[in-house]
């Protein structure tokens, strides 16, 4: 394996200001639903998004979280509230969304504010989901040290014991959703040569405006 000699040419498509959408989200939508074209492997999740935090400190993490929405116009996910992206979102609300669709040679990059979603959309959302990611939710203190994966999976058992095949299991309180509203969207698609077209869209009070970006 030599890393310096991995490189590819990009030259799938190509972004010009005549062909997008003057509305940022309208475009995120039709650059998603082109993500999801054609015969796409199983494991390929184009709703996986890179979030990255910041405390007052200074100090950045990344991970990813699925996109799960994009109602009124914002970037909605779901974790958990006690987990360390929750206490780097709670002292600093700015963070920044990177999703990559390397089959299409995209790359689009989010910048905003984020707030917690409202109790019942939380809790509507839990509902749907599957009853082990339910349990899951409820057995994981995320971000916390755990002395093991067995006391994991005995907390896990003794929850399906106590909830059964069908009660209803309910939302956590420490459970629910955030929505980032965006600040700046840039979209990037590889170009040949490494001239890539970046795309960014800045909102200037309600208006948003474009800027070509050098590769
Ligand atoms: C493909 C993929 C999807 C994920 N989706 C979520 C998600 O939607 N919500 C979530 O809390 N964690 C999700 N995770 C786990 C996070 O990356 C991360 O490990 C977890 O949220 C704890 O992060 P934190 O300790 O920085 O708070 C996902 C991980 C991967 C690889």
């Amino acid at each position: 394996m030599s890393l310096y000699e991995m490189r590819k040419s990009y030259t799938l498509s190509t972004l010009l200001e005549k062909d997008i959408d003057p509305n940022p989200m309208v475009q995120f939508k039709t650059w998603l639903s082109e993500a999801l074209q054609g015969d796409l492997p199983d494991w390929v999740e184009v709703n996986a998004m890179t979030l990255s935090t910041s405390d007052g400190k200074g100090e950045v993490s990344s991970r990813i979280v699925l996109l799960k929405g994009l109602e009124q116009d914002r970037f909605w996910f779901y974790t958990n509230y006690d987990s360390d992206k929750a206490a780097q979102m709670e002292s600093n609300s700015h963070v920044a969304l990177c999703f990559l669709w390397q089959h299409i040679q995209r790359q689009v990059r989010v910048t905003g504010t984020v707030s917690k979603a409202p109790r019942d959309q939380s809790e509507a959302y839990f509902r749907k989901r599957p009853r082990d990611s339910q349990l899951g939710a409820i057995v994981s203190s995320q971000s916390s040290v755990v002395e093991s994966r067995e006391v994991l999976e005995r907390r896990l058992a003794e929850l399906k014991q106590q909830h059964g095949d069908s009660n209803p299991i309910p939302c956590p309180d420490n459970w629910g959703g955030y929505c980032v509203d965006p600040i700046t969207i840039e979209f990037w698609q590889g170009r040949d040569s490494r001239l890539h077209d970046r795309l960014r869209y800045r909102k200037d009070a309600s208006n948003w405006r474009v800027e070509r970006l050098a590769p």
